[in-house]
């Protein structure tokens, strides 16, 4: 598996007041992802692990660089463009397909920081990424739950259309430009 690589420079989107950058083991961090965890709405969402305790969130963010060495799946947090520790929310690309050349992209927010253009700006910044010669990947789609208008309009935000339902999800995904019809 080709290793996942950071973005460079690192995304930002300084209108929406977001930047994203890797996870660290931080004690803010380890506590940010303790109370997404926690979060009844995210875990219904999202899902969330058997055991939510701060030493199984410390084990995970230790465990974040080797995720992306592997090839697996890029997870950033969604911090302010300020450049403060806090933890707005994350996106993340995970089922990374390279013979495919296509990933599921992903977001939560946390509870305190919804409702402000905080997922939106961040699914763009990240499904623009992807896309782009650094991302390397030629489609990002997405699986949101009929009943989430909110992510839903999320993904439109990033410039994903719905193509159907699959599974009693409704699945979304936005396909790389043609070369020679990008944007230079
Ligand atoms: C869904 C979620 C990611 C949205 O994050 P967010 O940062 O609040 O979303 P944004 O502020 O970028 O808003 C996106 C859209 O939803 C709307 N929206 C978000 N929260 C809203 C609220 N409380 N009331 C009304 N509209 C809301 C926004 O107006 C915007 O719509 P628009 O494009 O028509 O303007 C967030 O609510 C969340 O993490 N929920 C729990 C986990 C989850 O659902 N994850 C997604 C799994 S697919």
């Amino acid at each position: 598996m080709r290793p996942v690589l950071l973005p460079h420079p690192p995304l930002v989107d300084r209108g929406a007041g977001v930047a994203l950058r890797p996870w660290t083991a931080s004690a803010g961090d380890v506590a940010a992802l303790v109370a997404a965890w926690s979060d009844p709405v995210l875990a219904a969402a999202n899902g969330v692990p058997d055991d939510a305790s701060a030493a199984a969130a410390a084990r995970w963010l230790r465990s974040d660089a080797a995720r992306r060495a592997a090839g697996a799946c890029l997870d950033l947090v969604v911090g302010p463009a300020t450049g403060g520790d806090e933890v707005l929310g994350e996106v993340g690309l995970r089922n990374i397909d390279r013979d495919r050349r296509r990933a599921e992209i992903s977001w939560w927010v946390a509870a305190d920081a919804r409702g402000r253009g905080v997922a939106a700006a961040s699914a763009r910044l990240l499904a623009d990424w992807a896309l782009s010669e650094q991302g390397d990947l030629d489609q990002v789609w997405a699986r949101i739950d009929p009943t989430n208008t909110f992510s839903a309009r999320v993904a439109a935000a990033a410039g994903l259309v719905e193509l159907g339902s699959a599974a009693g999800t409704v699945v979304w995904a936005r396909t790389r430009a043609p070369a020679g019809t990008r944007p230079a």
